[in-house]
């Protein structure tokens, strides 16, 4: 239930464009979801919270995104924010195909780097245990369903190989595999700090990705259809805001009181912004009523505004509560992932970027539910 009632929808451009590959088309449009987390082109950040998408092959994003939609892996947040639950087999397909097109792995600007190991010993590691799976070069074997481990961030393979020794997760599609029984932290961050030599011999000094121009979806009827099955849509012509439709049960309120909870269990306090009854009347529950809520981590906020001033601008980590006439209840915030273009922000700021919106959304998402 709480995943059927939270999808994006991508609004809606009212200038038709030619036609494209349907299958390009659908890859895109359904990627601008993907691309709240994991950024524009499936680059993800750096850490453990945004895994690279762009350039695996795409038989293992298809797969990979499956198993969540399985919860063969779990992550409640991904599957409900991109209505994966509602998702059909050749859709995922189209995405992982656009996913993998974005050739960003022989950009100098996305070199994968890690100090924190010893590369050499690390390569004695990797060539005995690892090799026969994932290829020499790092970069996997599809008869073994082996994804590359070259060019992916150390941090979300370092936090996959946690998940695998604690169980959560089948490592080699085995629940019995028992590859990181044995290996310390230390041994697997010598093994990272290999994996990221990899990349480097794929890299060209002159190259530079360019993305391919953000097609407009043609399919307006499409876009109204799926509104009335899922919640979360980026809205306006530059997705830049995300919206989502709170549960008509929950009143605003308890949508208010859910969000700071979860903002708490996130370790983000609340800063009320400005708060309006905009028929300049008393507040009361049949008023159009409007409330801004700031969730900022002050450091993340600091970092965030020096690399960029004008972010300050967006509002960044602000939600905004709008209730009509009618009582319905929408929350919207600010979709920073469009501003987080590899070339434009520094990488710690881009990081910051995704978290917060990760963070909004799970804030949108209790809301959206009353917490429950
Ligand atoms: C709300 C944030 C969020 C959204 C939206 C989201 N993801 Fe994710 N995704 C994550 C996080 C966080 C991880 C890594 C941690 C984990 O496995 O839960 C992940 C992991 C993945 C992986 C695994 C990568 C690997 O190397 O195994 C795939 C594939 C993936 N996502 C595909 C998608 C696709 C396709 C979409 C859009 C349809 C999407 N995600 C939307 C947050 C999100
Ligand atoms: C027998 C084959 C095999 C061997 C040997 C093997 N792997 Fe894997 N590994 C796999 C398969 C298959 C997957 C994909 C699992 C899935 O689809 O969820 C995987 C997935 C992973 C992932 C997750 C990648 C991602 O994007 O989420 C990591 C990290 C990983 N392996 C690390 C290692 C390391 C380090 C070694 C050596 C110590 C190793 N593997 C040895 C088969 C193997």
């Amino acid at each position: 239930m709480r995943t059927a009632v939270v999808s994006v929808l991508l609004c809606l451009w009212s200038i038709s464009f030619p036609a494209q590959g349907a299958d390009s088309d659908t890859g895109e449009r359904i990627n601008r979801k993907c691309a709240l987390c994991h950024a524009m082109y499936g680059q993800g950040v750096p850490g453990d919270s945004s895994p690279r998408l762009a350039g695996l092959p795409a038989w293992y994003l298809a797969k990979a995104t499956r198993d969540y939609q399985t919860g063969a892996r779990k992550n409640d947040l991904m599957v409900a924010v991109s209505d994966l639950d509602n998702m059909s087999r050749e859709e995922i397909e189209a995405v992982s195909d656009y996913l993998a097109a974005q050739d960003i792995g022989t950009d100098p600007a996305y070199n994968i780097r890690f100090e924190n190991g010893d590369a050499e010993v690390g390569k004695r590691k990797y060539e005995e245990d690892c090799k026969t799976c994932h290829k020499k070069n790092g970069y996997g074997k599809k008869n073994k369903d082996a994804p590359p481990l070259a060019g992916q961030y150390p941090g979300y393979l370092l936090s996959s190989i946690h998940t695998f020794f604690r169980g959560d997760r089948n490592h080699d599609n085995d629940p019995i595999d028992d590859t990181f029984d044995d290996i310390s932290d230390a041994e697997a961050r010598d093994i990272l700090a290999y994996l990221a030599t990899l990349d480097d011999r794929r890299i060209k000094a002159d190259y530079h990705f360019q993305p391919a121009p953000m097609t407009p979806p043609a399919a307006t009827a499409e876009a109204s259809s799926r509104a009335a099955g899922g919640a979360f849509r980026v809205v306006s012509d530059s997705q830049t805001v995300v919206m989502t439709d709170v549960d008509p049960a929950v009143d605003a309120e308890d949508a208010i009181k859910a969000m700071v909870a979860k903002a708490k269990s996130l370790n983000l306090s609340l800063q009320p912004v400005s708060s309006a009854a905009l028929d300049e009347q008393e507040e009361s529950s049949k008023s159009p009523m409007m409330k801004v809520l700031q969730f900022c981590s002050p450091s993340q906020a600091v970092t965030l505004l020096k690399a960029s001033p004008v972010l300050a601008n967006y509002g960044p980590c602000s939600i905004t509560l709008y209730r009509d006439e009618d009582e319905n209840i929408r929350l919207m915030m600010v979709n920073l992932d469009m501003l987080v273009d590899g070339h434009q922000l520094p990488p710690a700021a881009q990081r910051i970027a995704i978290l917060i919106n990760q963070d909004m959304l799970a804030i949108m998402a209790a809301g959206a539910r009353g917490g429950h």
